[in-house]
């Protein structure tokens, strides 16, 4: 467990904690200062020097990033790519598949919006098909279904969010990794909100592509994503549909060849200076040790959850068996977004989940929105206090 002493030491380097209960981590987290400190100082070389000469003359710290990220996943670096965002990573690895008419993506009913849309985006002009792993009472993918899928049905591809948008179900990402190893079934995993929040280990899960972003749990900047693609993809010629000279090389009038890393998925253009913030995220995490922090979470998340516990005003909406760091609630006769206001007002971070956010999953608990309230390992006891004393003075 993160100490008292290490705790006031993690809140005196984040500024965000000053004046704010930040509990929207699923949103954005807030950046510690080594973070911002090597944003900013890459941003004052570019304008010093000039940004392809500050890129050149940081190149060997740029590498260096690859090298801490392949440690967080437990790869190794020529698997990272960095992308914009989660959702350009996703499209990037969809688009390196080649889908026949009829292919199946089988999926959850509570993956990210945005994968759904591309499911659909797909189907609509390839004309594949969507087919969705029931859910178990409990809620989260019912294992013997998803096997009896991936056995009788073969799907092309495998699509399983981590962690939804919109609630702290954990999905059993690893069990599903076996049953596609098994079966030798493309595999690809939204991690973007369990990285920088879960110990991940891209071995142990078993997927061919993971991909986050760098803003949430990771503690990282906005505009950056990350990409795992795995040794097989990489061997067996898979590349993105709009590969860029960064990702392949121009030999001939009509032959290029793709790298034979990772880097095949990114673009040529690159924010240095939020790339080198990314690496000082990951050292940032790996110095406090993810299992650490995967437990600060946890032990945040259950305490809220218990200290908020289900009234007749309070509603917890989180289901499955494992939860994790986002907790949401409706509460009788307030709307969130009338909720998440006020709450502003005492300084404290939240946000909206709505519906569109995940259709199946509001739609089955029968609610339109929802408050999702995210902490973090750097949030205090305290602070979820004061958040519950409020929501039950309601
Ligand atoms: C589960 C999940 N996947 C993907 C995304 C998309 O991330 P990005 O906005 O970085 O593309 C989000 C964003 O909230 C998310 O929660």
């Amino acid at each position: 467990m993160i100490s008292q002493a290490e705790l006031t030491d993690i809140r005196n380097n984040t500024p965000g904690c000053k004046n704010n209960i930040h509990l929207n981590n699923a949103g954005a987290g807030l950046m510690p200062l080594p973070v911002l400190k090597t944003i900013k100082d890459h941003l004052d070389l570019e304008a010093e020097i000039g940004g392809y000469e500050a890129a050149k003359q940081e190149a060997h710290r740029t590498r260096a990033v690859y090298e801490a990220a392949s440690r967080l996943l437990n790869c190794k670096a020529e698997n990272i790519a960095f992308t914009a965002h989660a959702t350009d990573s996703y499209a990037k690895a969809l688009s390196s598949i080649p889908f026949e008419r009829g292919d199946i993506i089988l999926t959850t009913h509570e993956d990210y919006t945005s994968n759904q849309i591309a499911f659909l985006s797909l189907k609509k002009r390839f004309g594949i098909e969507i087919v969705r792993i029931p859910g178990t009472q409990k809620g989260g993918v019912d294992l013997d279904e998803a096997w009896q899928l991936i056995r009788r049905l073969r799907p092309a591809l495998v699509a399983v969010t981590h962690m939804p948008t919109n609630s702290g179900l954990i999905q059993p990402v690893e069990e599903i990794g076996k049953y596609c190893h098994d079966q030798h079934i493309l595999y690809l995993v939204d991690a973007c909100q369990t990285v920088g929040q879960l110990n991940l280990d891209v071995q142990q899960i078993g997927c061919h592509f993971l991909s986050t972003t760098c803003r949430k749990f990771l503690r990282g900047p906005r505009g950056m994503g990350l990409l795992y693609v795995a040794d097989s993809i990489l061997e067996g010629g898979y590349e993105p549909l709009f590969i860029d000279m960064n990702g392949a090389r121009w030999e001939e009038k009509d032959i290029y060849i793709p790298s034979e890393t990772a880097q095949r998925f990114e673009d040529w253009e690159f924010p240095y200076a939020l790339i080198l913030g990314t690496g000082a995220a990951i050292d940032y995490a790996l110095k406090l040790g993810m299992d650490r922090i995967e437990e600060s979470v946890r032990f945040l998340a259950d305490y809220m959850r218990e200290s908020l516990g289900s009234t007749d005003k309070i509603r917890l909406l989180d289901r499955g068996v494992d939860q994790g760091g986002i907790i949401t609630v409706s509460l009788k006769n307030r709307e969130p977004e009338e909720l998440r206001a006020m709450l502003h007002e005492h300084h404290i971070n939240t946000s909206v989940s709505s519906r569109e956010a995940g259709v199946i999953d509001f739609d089955e608990k029968g609610v339109n929105s929802a408050l999702r309230i995210s902490p973090h390992y750097y949030n205090t006891v305290e602070e979820i206090d004061f958040f519950t004393s409020i929501i039950k003075k309601l």
